[in-house]
């Protein structure tokens, strides 16, 4: 078995077309996360994956195999539900165990199996509790632990930790990411949290509308988003945006807002040609705005963006700073910083720079990136 291949998938439900023309590769261990808001089709693509639904069009192959005509139990794939979808009647144990004895796998294997599978999300002392004696976040373990007894060839996730607390959530993604490297099985891993997906998948890929946006390792997700929706669903806290004009003055290109006007770097000349007197949006990570005194680079007006400081967050490490452009109280946006900002700065304006190097420019009315191309290769 190696990878699995969804090539030009659909899915119409009467009257509303809920996965749109999808194609992806996971590869054989690879472990891909779907990340996309409420809605977008990512529950409907796994579903198409494990044979709940029949696909309108397109194809699903598990290696050389097309699976679209295969019988959902046939098709070896461990899933863990939104809705966990674990039996009311039978205990945690006959949970666990389900898959393996509906396969007649014999008895003497299943105790075992079940019992390290138990251990390993920390039910092995509920096993023999019906699913109504558990909490939500036990009753998630145990969806995860019936998908993990199994030697599935394909592993697919719906949301499985949402119902777990900040720790338990830690310690379940880590135990999935244990028992991922120890099968080395392709993987689908849906989710809402796009740090969750960072933190987990080798690479994401970014559903919007029943349609994949973009997919790329964090990274490149990160520094080199195709469109605004991506840039903005990626990263937390999420991009900046401001609508500017780009002007050609001389030999310079200038980006004016309504609070500040940069100089493009070169590099971006030939990006931005076709829309010179145009309206775009300017996106800029948090943590590419800087205190000038610790910018990384040269700072001149052509780089500088005032902000009149709103809310002064510490982090772990630093602090969040929200402020709003001091002549456009409506124009907010939020700076991140590895120092901590003393609270004297409160409703005082200050000055920040913009590490152009890092800046996103986006055609205002198709939101498609027009920095793609010319960005600085992924480190
Ligand atoms: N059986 C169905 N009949 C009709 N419409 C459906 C059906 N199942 C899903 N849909 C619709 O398809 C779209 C995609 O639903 P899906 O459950 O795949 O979204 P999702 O990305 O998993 O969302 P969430 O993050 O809320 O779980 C939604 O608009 C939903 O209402
Ligand atoms: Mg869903």
């Amino acid at each position: 078995m190696a990878g699995i291949t969804v090539d030009g998938l659909v899915k119409d439900f009467s009257g509303k077309t809920a996965v749109n023309g999808v194609s992806f590769e996971v590869g054989e261990g690879e472990f891909l996360a779907l990340v996309g808001p409420s809605g977008c089709g990512k529950t409907t693509t796994l579903r198409l994956l494990v044979g709940l639904e029949a696909a309108t069009s397109g194809e699903i192959r598990f290696g050389d195999r097309v699976v679209n005509d295969i019988r959902p139990r046939d098709r070896n794939i461990g899933m863990v539900f939104q809705d966990y979808a674990i039996f009311p009647h039978l205990t945690v144990f006959e949970n666990i165990g389900y898959g393996l004895r509906s396969r007649r796998v014999p008895g003497r294997e299943i105790k075992p199996r079940v019992e390290e599978a138990a251990r390993t999300f920390r039910i092995d002392q509920l096993l023999r509790r019906k699913p109504r004696q558990l909490s939500g976040g036990q009753r998630q373990r145990v969806a995860l632990a019936r998908a993990m007894v199994r030697d599935a060839s394909v592993y697919l996730y719906d949301e499985p930790l949402s119902n777990l607390d900040a720790q338990l959530r830690h310690q379940a993604r880590e135990d999935i990411m244990t028992l991922h490297r120890e099968k080395e099985r392709p993987t689908v891993y849906v989710t809402h949290d796009q740090s969750e997906a960072m933190a987990m998948g080798d690479r994401i890929a970014v559903m919007r509308d029943g349609q994949i946006q973009q997919i790329g390792t964090g990274a490149e997700l990160y520094e080199r988003p195709k469109s605004l929706f991506v840039a903005h669903f990626i990263g937390t806290p999420s991009i900046n945006l401001f609508d500017v004009e780009l002007r050609a003055d001389e030999d310079r290109i200038l980006a004016v807002g309504e609070a500040f006007s940069l100089v493009l770097p070169p590099r971006l000349r030939e990006a931005v040609a076709g829309h010179l007197g145009r309206l775009v949006k300017v996106g800029v990570r948090p943590e590419h705005l800087h205190v000038p005194k610790l910018a990384p680079f040269e700072v001149t007006a052509d780089n500088t963006l005032h902000g009149l400081v709103r809310v002064i967050e510490p982090t772990a490490t630093g602090s969040s700073v929200y402020l709003s452009t001091p002549d456009e109280p409506g124009v907010d946006f939020v700076a991140t910083f590895k120092v901590r900002m003393p609270a004297s700065y409160l409703d005082q304006e200050v000055p920040l720079a913009i590490d152009l190097d890092h800046l996103h420019l986006f055609d205002a009315e198709t939101e498609a990136s027009l920095t793609y191309g010319s960005s600085h290769a992924v480190s």
